[in-house]
């Protein structure tokens, strides 16, 4: 059965950068959001983290503020996760905030304040449920080893929990407005890249959840972790090589990347990454024509912590003069490959090539098939020209292509930027 998608996608390649917020129960054992299953902890001994959920710093305006300050134009929240618990108000269940000392839905306040910030808003919601009575003790499940137990509950009821499912999204999808886009969560087979061929697809329902959610929302853009292809790859924790491609044509997508390999806060853990890299891990998407969502796991307080807030300021401060190298940017021409150490990024309405310098060059550097084809060349945190250069062995022992144009690059990198961009106008 064919499922409709989107037709509206051109504002997601436009912003190329968005935030993914993990936020949930699990933040107060801040050790990373899989703890339940990690740990396999029985719902009773997870209870002590639903009684003391008190985010009384929750200030949603506040993420909104630092997301767009950092350069982001849509904001995606875990609106439950794989324990089960919910964000939001639900009808369906119990086991949601409005019955946790925080006391309301957390979910409305995040909307609204996205909205009032110019962000685009996604709800993350998982598929599997460790909570729910009805869903299979499976092999991801915190109860899997405890034999007895599994066998008492021999006979939960997919049925039931799919019910439940297809309830609560369309709960998300009719309270709470436009919703731009649906990140469905934990597919068995998603990293094959399959679609309609695990058992998870029959399970979720989810051409039946699907064609509910066209119903609801038409424009919502929808991830391809039911299992059902809709309309974006959710490459996780990787940078693929190249523009993904499924079934040999290019697909919308949209790498998740974490600051420190847990989506939850995670209190202990030092693996942070350097602002740097998630730079060049966000330009190294957009050369590939993907998006970077990039995520935060805010406290149990319900604030962005140092680091993190540290972090998006410095991805912010780099956005403030080279969001046009990302914004509205794509793959380059395949005819003009980029010199070793960088990578190209391309506005296809402006016809301008951004060149980021992931390693700063000895003086000259050479654009292949671009030799007079360059108008004017600048660096783009301060529009200071960079001019054409000579390269004076270049007659005597050849080593460059003849068709490259030559830029002569100053000794020195600029201060303080992470990643060096020179903004190149071609000739008509
Ligand atoms: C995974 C994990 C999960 C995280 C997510 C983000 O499938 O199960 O904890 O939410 O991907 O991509």
């Amino acid at each position: 059965m064919q499922t409709r998608t989107a037709t509206d996608t051109a504002w997601f390649t436009d912003a190329r950068l968005g935030l993914f917020v993990h936020w949930g129960i699990y933040s107060l054992a801040a050790r990373h959001e899989w703890v339940m299953t990690r740990e396999k902890i029985t719902n009773e001994d997870y209870r002590p983290y639903f009684d003391h959920f008190d985010p009384d710093l929750y200030d949603p305006r506040q993420w909104a503020r630092d997301a767009r300050a950092a350069g982001m134009q849509y904001a995606v929240i875990t609106t439950k996760h794989h324990d089960g618990f919910c964000l939001f108000d639900s009808a369906l269940t119990d086991y949601k905030a409005t019955n946790t000392p925080g006391g309301r839905d957390l979910i409305r306040p995040f909307v609204e304040a996205c909205r009032a910030e110019g962000l685009r808003v996604g709800f993350y919601y998982s598929l599997i449920d460790w909570h729910h009575p009805e869903f299979p003790v499976d092999g991801h499940h915190p109860r899997r080893d405890d034999l007895p137990f599994r066998e008492a509950e021999a006979g939960r009821d997919m049925a039931k929990y799919r019910a439940y499912l297809h309830g609560q999204v369309r709960e998300l999808l009719t309270n709470y407005g436009q919703i731009d886009v649906l990140w469905l969560d934990f597919s068995y087979s998603w990293r094959d890249w399959g679609w309609s061929k695990g058992k998870g697809a029959d399970d979720w329902g989810a051409h039946e959840l699907l064609e509910m959610v066209r119903d609801l929302q038409p424009n919502v853009l929808v991830n391809n972790r039911s299992e059902v292809r809709q309309d974006f790859f959710t490459p996780e924790q990787y940078q693929p090589r190249a523009w993904m491609h499924v079934d040999g044509a290019p697909v919308m997508w949209e790498a998740c990347q974490t600051l420190n390999g847990s989506w939850g806060y995670d209190r202990d853990n030092l693996d942070w990454k350097s602002p740097g890299m998630l730079i060049r891990m966000l330009v190294d998407g957009v050369s590939k024509g993907g998006n970077l969502l990039l995520n935060v796991g805010p406290t149990a307080r319900g604030e962005f912590d140092p680091r993190a807030r540290a972090t998006l300021a410095a991805v912010g401060s780099w956005m403030h003069h080279h969001a046009r190298a990302v914004r509205g940017c794509t793959q380059a021409p395949a005819d003009l490959p980029a010199p070793p150490d960088c990578r190209y990024t391309w506005n296809p309405k402006t016809g301008r090539l951004y060149v980021h310098l992931f390693a700063w060059p000895f003086r000259h550097l050479f654009l292949d098939g671009l030799a007079g084809k360059v108008a004017y060349a600048q660096f783009l945190h301060d529009g200071s020209e960079v001019r054409l250069g000579e390269y004076e062995d270049a007659g005597h022992y050849p080593t460059v292509r003849a068709d490259a144009a030559v830029l002569a690059i100053p000794v020195q990198p600029p201060v303080g930027v992470e990643v060096p961009v020179l903004e190149v106008f071609l000739r008509g």
